[in-house]
């Protein structure tokens, strides 16, 4: 007999169906809960609900595991490229070679912007955080292909938005940095792949010759593969929920952009690094710090540790920790704040009130000494999360679509005043 789960309201019994998902996990699948009883449910940052059934990634956060369509992260960082991940997660398999290569020839070709989207950045503040600036200019992309707002996109108009975006992306998050820099605006390069592409708008100018280092190139495609999804996740749910009432992939995306900006999101990365500087601007005795982290009384939190699903060790960290000391030592650099870093790291592992908490380092501790290494400013760390995870969003944002999935509208418990009448400003 299939499995159901019964409530027990007023005396009164509802069954309900268990669904289960291919790795096993149940769900009490309540869609007529309210229809039926009158009451529904509530569960505070969704802790315990699932917002969608989808197939893209698994996440098993007891056990650390974290695969994108079936295939284990440490396999993709280890022996794939970003663009053959984003494939993967888009369109659900890995590409043959043909495959693969007209899809970065795709990509390539719609790289250039708009100019009046270069326009559009005299108007910001030259000390505009680059997580805004991105996330108004993918936006407005919505206002150059107006065509992209129709309910009714073919196969074929979706998958030009696709490319359209994963192409322009970067141009798009590289200028964030050189605007805010003052520094000219470097057009791409459609002879680079996607990530030196990424770095050469980043970092040349225009008087002197740029060396795309492959060691960068490799730790910046590995860390993009980490970051490229991670399931119902809040940015990413917000591009689904945005998208549910069909509004375009760019302006969905946008949405996104501004909650991975969050610093309980994406915006960790950067605060992470910054209070690796204080600590060492205060003499650097992370002991210290540790124990103020211990303490409720003194506000200070440390950045980077424990995650919301993953209560053994992120499986991203794992990675990202042996590249950081993998890059460091290929590039010759010593920095005193992986040192810093070093030593949080030991002493959560190894002190029972982070042990007990299961506050373990996540992917955003490490993230930030590679983009450090690489050149990357901190500013730009959750830009480079950013990058990293769209190709997570735009599968998430298809898949929703092609499910047709209806509109999201969550129910309320009202808490405020009862029915009562008004009274005129002089009578207040
Ligand atoms: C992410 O990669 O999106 C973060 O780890 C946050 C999360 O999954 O909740």
């Amino acid at each position: 007999m299939a499995e159901s789960a019964e409530i027990i309201l007023d005396g009164k019994s509802y069954p309900y169906p268990v669904i289960e998902g291919t790795e096993h996990e149940k769900a009490i699948d309540i869609a007529k809960l309210r229809d039926q009883t009158g009451y529904i449910t509530i569960d505070s940052g969704y802790k315990n609900t699932g917002a969608t059934k989808s197939a893209i990634t698994f996440l098993d956060g007891e056990e650390g595991i974290l695969r994108y369509r079936g295939y284990p992260i440490e396999q993709l960082a280890e022996n794939s490229s970003f663009m053959e991940v984003a494939y993967l997660l888009i369109y659900g398999k890995l590409p043959t070679q043909a495959e693969l290569d007209d899809f970065s020839h795709q990509i390539t070709k719609h790289t250039l912007v708009h100019e009046d989207v270069r326009k559009i950045f005299d108007g910001f503040p030259s000390a505009a955080h680059p997580m805004a600036i991105l996330s108004s200019l993918i936006c407005s992309l919505t206002a150059f292909y107006p065509e992209s707002v129709s309910p009714d996109l073919s196969k074929e108009e979706i998958d030009l938005n696709v490319i359209r975006l994963m192409a322009k992306m970067p141009t798009i998050a590289a200028w964030t940095y050189k605007n805010n820099m003052g520094h000219p605006l470097n057009y791409p390069r459609n002879d680079l792949d996607y990530c030196s592409n990424f770095l050469y708008m980043m970092f040349s100018f225009p008087t002197e010759k740029y060396e795309i280092n492959p060691k960068v190139v490799s730790a910046l495609n590995k860390l993009l593969i980490l970051h490229a999804d991670h399931e119902q996740n809040c940015s990413t749910s917000t591009v689904r929920l945005v998208g549910s009432a069909n509004a375009s992939l760019y302006g969905s995306v946008s949405a996104g952009i501004n909650a991975l900006w969050g610093p309980l999101h994406g915006g960790a990365n950067q605060e992470v690094l910054e209070m690796l500087q204080a600590i060492q601007a205060d003499g650097g005795d992370t002991a210290k710090w540790v124990e103020k982290a211990k303490d409720k009384a003194s506000g200070f939190r440390l950045m980077g540790f424990g995650h919301r699903v993953y209560k053994n060790f992120d499986p991203r960290a794992k990675i990202i920790k042996k590249a950081a000391d993998e890059v460091l030592t290929a590039l010759g650099i010593e920095d005193p704040l992986l040192k810093i870093a070093q030593e949080l790291e030991q002493a959560a592992l190894t002190d029972p009130y982070f042990v007990e908490r299961k506050l373990y380092p996540n992917v955003d501790f490490y993230s930030g000494i590679i983009y450090r290494a690489i050149g990357i400013p901190t500013e730009m760390f959750t830009v480079m999360f950013a990058l990293g995870r769209l190709p997570g969003w735009i599968a998430q944002w298809k898949e929703m679509r092609e499910n047709k999935e209806p509109i999201g509208r969550p129910r309320q418990i009202y808490t405020g005043e009862l029915e009562r009448d008004y009274v005129s400003i002089e009578k207040r």
